[in-house]
């Protein structure tokens, strides 16, 4: 398969980290050092960042990305932003089913799927985070784990609105563990994750979607991460916080 065809793209999750002062040093910080950058970047901030993050992000080729919103339009949901919220502010990109919010916060296949829907229907960006965790890799069942996870969130979607989906492959047990998929691990399941996605649409869907790999990715590993064929960039976490060290996954993601 072909790699060229993909757009290859670096998104940091910043997670619970940073206020919105705190947010546009760290966008100052990174945008000379990303600005040749042969790849999308994207920063996906806390919601309280996100106007900060934006300005700072103007005239950048930075995009700014939420991790989360709700399936619902508006409503009795105490605490939760919806998908016309971020749009409405400009925000086009959105983090959803991260293992994080599947592990602490009961998220499942069901609602990753009812708020991929809603963050598509109101022009969003999705990436989609699918992933085993560590009990799952051992019975064996990744691949099937990781097809059933794709297949339930992306039950109803389009082809056309496929373009706007984002599969980040993200091995529980490696996130925020400083335990990474070798190249090869990563490399197998975006692959079969490429061809769920082929059985599910067709081989120019499968050829054309941007899969990353995510967990522990750094300045050290990326470059041998992303030669793989089927890693089409990263969703990083800790080192998306330090500047120096996202430029330099950036910069192997822009060398591939
Ligand atoms: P990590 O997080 O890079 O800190 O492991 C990745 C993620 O959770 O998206």
């Amino acid at each position: 398969m072909n790699k060229q065809l993909r757009k290859a793209v670096i998104a940091g999750n910043w997670k619970m980290n940073k206020t919105p002062e705190e947010a546009k040093e760290l966008i100052s910080a990174i945008a000379p050092l990303v600005k040749d950058a042969g790849c999308e970047v994207i920063a996906c901030t806390p919601y309280v960042d996100l106007y900060s993050a934006q300005e700072a992000a103007k005239g950048t080729n930075i995009q700014i990305g939420a991790e989360n919103c709700h399936w619902a339009e508006s409503g009795a949901f105490t605490g939760e932003i919806s998908a016309k919220m971020l749009s409405s502010m400009g925000v086009k990109i959105v983090i959803i089913g991260h293992s994080e919010r599947r592990q602490y916060f009961g998220e499942t296949d069901a609602t990753v799927h009812d708020r991929v829907r809603a963050a598509l229907d109101a022009g969003l960006t999705v990436i989609l985070c699918v992933g085993e965790t560590l009990t799952q890799r051992e019975q064996g069942i990744t691949d099937e784990l990781c097809a059933m996870q794709t297949k339930i969130a992306l039950n109803g979607v389009s082809k056309e609105e496929l373009s706007r989906i984002i599969i980040a492959y993200e091995p529980v047990w490696a996130i925020g563990t400083g335990k990474t998929a070798t190249a090869q691990q990563a490399n197998e399941v975006c692959a079969a994750i490429r061809k769920t996605i082929g059985a599910l649409y067709d081989s120019k869907a499968a050829d054309g979607i941007t899969i990353q790999y995510g967990g522990s990715m750094n300045a050290g590993n990326a470059a041998e991460l992303l030669a793989q064929p089927d890693v089409d960039g990263g969703l990083i976490g800790g080192a998306s916080l330090k500047p120096g060290d996202f430029a330099a996954i950036v910069e192997a993601a822009t060398r591939g």
